[in-house]
């Protein structure tokens, strides 16, 4: 007597469907999972016979071999027991067969049938849309999460007899039905701009790189308010489209951090790791095969606070996936893909001390304790970053003053403006959704220049010797400045600009000064000027 059910297991972010086959044949009583790892199958065995007999079934005396299918797929977790505890009871002949079919399952058992949730939910009801089933029949305490899946019924359930009950018929469930509108709805209330007292540059530098979605590092002496600036960031960010919303909904899904009154991830993540960071943490992997802060980052901001302090090798992990917007994993016998599209927010002191090259401040660290703490920050990193600024010390009659700072909303909608031209520029690229993801065959299509700025762009790359990728990321960012202040095409000052963001590490004392190659052509500071009658 051979029974089939449907469960689902992870690849990447992605579920891929996996059959659990139930055969129950004569011989002496014996009950055996294969197609899990060792440990899994053991401790699912155990519930299941548990859970079933605390239903009120009893296990009927044979030899019961359960086969998850197919075999070079890795399976993890717990989400496979209530698919095989309701195969022994359509192979023992309990219950009809035939309704299994509709549906894919996914649950954990308790020893006594209540269900309890597990990740990967959301996931398993997008496999299920795609395979064509009807539905899925998941944990109650995850519903809300396959509800977002359009189309598809979905069956809480709390307990294994309810399972039971609803495809014997007995008890049918009622299926949770899809919120009318997910994907709108109020932005929590987070820290405002409002709070940061003076610190125009810097304002400006965020708004700039929130309108693109650019990399930026903020460098500057202890107090002067870059972690208050970036953990203000999210809040003038765009609002996530729902495709957007669902791929990051089912990253925090496979993690199991998705709260229970959201079911969809509405705000952009802003995630902080702490320097003690490690490599598997970042890109993620590990034994159980989870997405790590990068992917968690997804379509929002990576902040990392105190960049020298990170490890070397994780820094320098971090290479690839921010030009990718993906990390490709090797497994031993899988190869997954996690996304990590992120905008890279960076903070660091001068130096050890906080104080070198801050006026009215005597720096204490030795030379070779500023070069080292600088290196630690490679080149190929810097070279990934498109706006450098560097903070001041806020001043008393800034912090003193009565007068109202601009709120979050003045820049969120200044931001929303330039990303409204974004869409519409890259409404043939459905991955590209901003300007900094914008690939270089794209450059030359969507990056139109008027002379002027083409000559300036010119002679930067020549003077300063840029790579390739300088150039690149110089013209997406005269791009977005261009897009902010409503310039049909990229003219002088937003070049300018750009030229000046990238290149204020290696004209200021990030690099140049501790190596005594300071360049006195540049201007001290980014030309932030805006248009006639800006409010800037
Ligand atoms: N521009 C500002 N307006 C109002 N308050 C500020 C400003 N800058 C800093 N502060 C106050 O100083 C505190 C410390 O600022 P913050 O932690 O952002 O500094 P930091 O530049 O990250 O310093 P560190 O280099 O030590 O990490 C803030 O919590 C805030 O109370
Ligand atoms: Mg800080």
């Amino acid at each position: 007597m051979l029974a089939r059910v449907r469960s689902g297991a992870l690849m990447g972010i992605d579920a891929v469907v996996v059959e659990c086959e139930v055969d129950m044949a004569l011989g002496l009583p014996y009950f055996n999972v294969v197609g899990l790892p060792e440990g899994a199958a053991r401790e699912s065995k155990v519930r299941v016979v548990s859970a079933l007999k605390n239903t009120g079934f009893d296990l009927p005396q044979k030899r019961i071999t359960v086969n998850l299918a197919p075999a070079d797929i890795r399976k993890e977790g717990a989400a496979f027991e209530l698919p095989i505890a309701l195969g022994v009871l359509a192979a023992a002949r309990l219950m009809e067969e035939e309704p299994l079919g509709h549906y894919l399952f996914g649950g954990e058992l308790s020893l006594d049938g209540s269900i309890k949730p597990i990740k990967g939910v959301l996931p398993l009801a997008v496999a299920a849309r795609a395979g064509g089933f009807r539905g899925v029949m998941v944990p109650a305490a995850n519903a809300a999460e396959a509800a977002l899946v359009e189309g598809l019924q979905v069956l809480p359930v709390a307990h294994l007899r309810e399972a039971v009950g609803h495809l014997t018929g007995s008890a049918p469930l009622t299926p949770l039905m899809r919120e009318a509108t997910p994907g709108v709805g109020p932005r929590k209330a987070a820290a405002d701009m409002a709070d940061v007292r003076g610190q125009p540059e810097l304002k400006l530098a965020l708004e700039l790189a929130a309108a693109g979605g650019h990399n930026i590092l903020m460098a500057g002496p202890p107090g002067s308010g870059k972690t208050m600036l970036a953990r203000r960031l999210p809040g003038i960010l765009p609002e996530m489209t729902f495709n957007e919303a669902l791929e990051v909904t089912k990253v925090y899904s496979i993690q199991g951090l998705l709260g229970d009154e959201q079911a969809l991830m509405r705000e952009r993540p802003f995630r902080a790791p702490h320097h003690t960071l490690s490599d598997a943490g970042l890109v993620g992997g590990g034994p159980a095969a989870r997405p790590g802060e990068l992917s968690l980052a997804h379509h929002g901001v990576l902040f990392l606070d105190e960049l020298p302090e990170f490890r070397k090798n994780v820094l320098e992990v971090l290479r690839q996936p921010l030009e990718e917007g993906a990390i490709h994993l090797a497994r031993a016998s899988q190869h997954i893909t996690y996304p990590c599209r992120v905008m890279l927010v960076a903070a660091m002191n001068p130096c050890p001390c906080g104080y070198f090259n801050v006026p009215g401040h005597k720096c204490t660290c030795a030379e070779h304790r500023v070069f080292d703490y600088h290196a630690r920050v490679s080149g190929p990193l810097l070279d990934r970053i498109d706006i450098t600024v560097q903070t001041r010390a806020v001043e008393y009659h800034q912090l003193a003053a009565k007068t109202q700072e601009l709120p979050s909303q003045y820049y969120r909608q200044r931001v929303e403006a330039a990303r409204e031209r974004q869409r519409a520029r890259f409404h043939d690229a459905p991955d590209v959704h901003c300007n900094a993801q914008m690939p270089s065959h794209l450059l030359r299509r969507y990056c139109v220049m008027s002379p002027r700025a083409e000559k300036m762009l010119e002679l930067a790359v020549s003077r300063h010797g840029l790579s390739a990728r300088a150039h690149d990321r110089i013209l997406k960012l005269a791009l977005t400045r261009a897009d902010l202040e409503g310039h049909g095409r990229i003219e002088d000052v937003d070049m300018q600009l750009a030229v000046d963001c990238r290149m204020l590490d290696r004209r200021g004392w990030l690099h140049a000064n501790t190596q005594g190659a300071t360049d006195a052509s540049r201007p001290a500071s980014p030309s932030w000027k805006t248009d006639p009658g800006d409010k800037h």
